[in-house]
């Protein structure tokens, strides 16, 4: 690409950050000049946070202070809050340059899970890469709802648990670690998804604790398997409404993962209709559903003659949950 000149630069207060890195890859290193006041080799631990996150907020990221917070305490290999001990450390250059680099990416919107590589689920660090959601903390909710009730299956041997669509392998892994006794199942469509999965669960030693299956739904496990928890967080975002999700999602989660159909609920739909097929007596259907779809689900549920248990709400009071026994045979 063409520098722009001089001039223009010093009136463009973005220009010094992310044009830099571009002209760093042409190799002209003289063009550094133009990026001197502001990503200089020996800019303090303060500056490049307070430049850093100037920037991100222009480009429209939540939380930006956080997000540069969060970047620069991962390059500098040092806990977030010890930052704040460290405000007038000067960066070397190879530092600032790593800086710049990861900043630019978190600019044009790349979830800053994707930069670090993982994200914490329930505590358990989970490895992600744009094949598999990065998973959300609602899907906690979904995981502290399901663990207790498959640890009170343990006294007539060993529990079984489904996770449905299980993406990173998040919930099967926590599912897994909270049920010392239970075999947990994890299927999912995406092979791609499947082997972030297994990573994940080598990385937290229950991969022998977690079969898993590749395909399209129920299809895909043996015949007549039967669990005492179904855990899903299905795909469930309208088609259309997929355009509309802010950049992290609608540009990186992948489309598998979110696309529920042109209402959102075909997911929902098909588990109403087979999950009961596959639990045993007294088992439960876990559900997590888009913050506007409670209705539409305890609907649904109801013409299957599903027992709704429960609809449990997230922590910001929106329904998210729905826990139902299965209809008598
Ligand atoms: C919303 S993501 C949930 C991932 C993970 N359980 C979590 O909560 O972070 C839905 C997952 O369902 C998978 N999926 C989509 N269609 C599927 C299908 N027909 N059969 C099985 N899995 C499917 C996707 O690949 C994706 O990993």
């Amino acid at each position: 690409m063409r520098s722009r000149p001089v001039a223009n630069c010093r009136r463009d207060p973005t220009w010094s950050l992310d044009q830099a890195v571009d002209l760093n890859l042409s190799g002209r290193e003289h063009h550094r000049i133009y990026v001197h006041d502001r990503y200089a080799p020996g800019v303090t631990v303060l500056e490049i946070i307070q430049r850093s996150a100037q920037f991100l907020a222009k480009r429209g990221v939540d939380s930006p202070r956080l997000q540069i917070e969060l970047l620069l305490a991962h390059v500098l290999q040092m806990p977030r809050l010890k930052l704040y001990l460290n405000f007038d450390r000067r960066l070397t250059a190879n530092e600032v340059e790593q800086v710049r680099k990861l900043v630019k990416r978190r600019g044009q919107r790349e979830p800053l899970q994707h930069i670090l590589g993982s994200t914490s689920f329930c505590g358990l660090e989970i490895a992600v890469n744009p094949n598999v959601l990065i998973p959300r903390p609602e899907t906690e909710l979904l995981a502290e709802r399901a663990w207790p009730f498959l640890n009170s299956r343990a006294a007539g041997g060993a529990p079984s648990g489904l996770d449905f669509g299980t993406g990173s392998g998040c919930l099967a892994i926590a599912l897994a670690m909270k049920c010392p006794a239970a075999k947990i199942y994890a299927l999912d469509v995406s092979p791609a998804a499947l082997a972030v999965a297994r990573e994940n669960a080598e990385r937290h030693s229950v991969a022998e604790r977690i079969q898993f299956f590749e395909g399209d739904g129920f299809s895909v496990l043996p015949a007549n398997s039967r669990f005492d928890l179904i855990a899903a967080n299905p795909p469930y975002i309208p088609s259309a409404a997929i355009g509309t999700l802010q950049p992290e999602v609608r540009d990186y989660d992948p489309r598998v993962a979110l696309d529920g159909g042109e209402d959102g609920l075909d997911f929902f739909r098909r588990l109403a209709a087979e999950a009961a097929a596959h639990l045993n007596r007294g088992g439960r259907l876990m559900l997590e559903f888009g913050d506007d779809q409670g209705g539409a689900l305890r609907e649904l549920f109801a013409e299957h003659n599903w027992i709704v248990e429960s609809i449990e709400s997230d922590y910001t009071a929106r329904a998210r949950i729905l826990i139902a026994t299965a209809p008598s045979p």
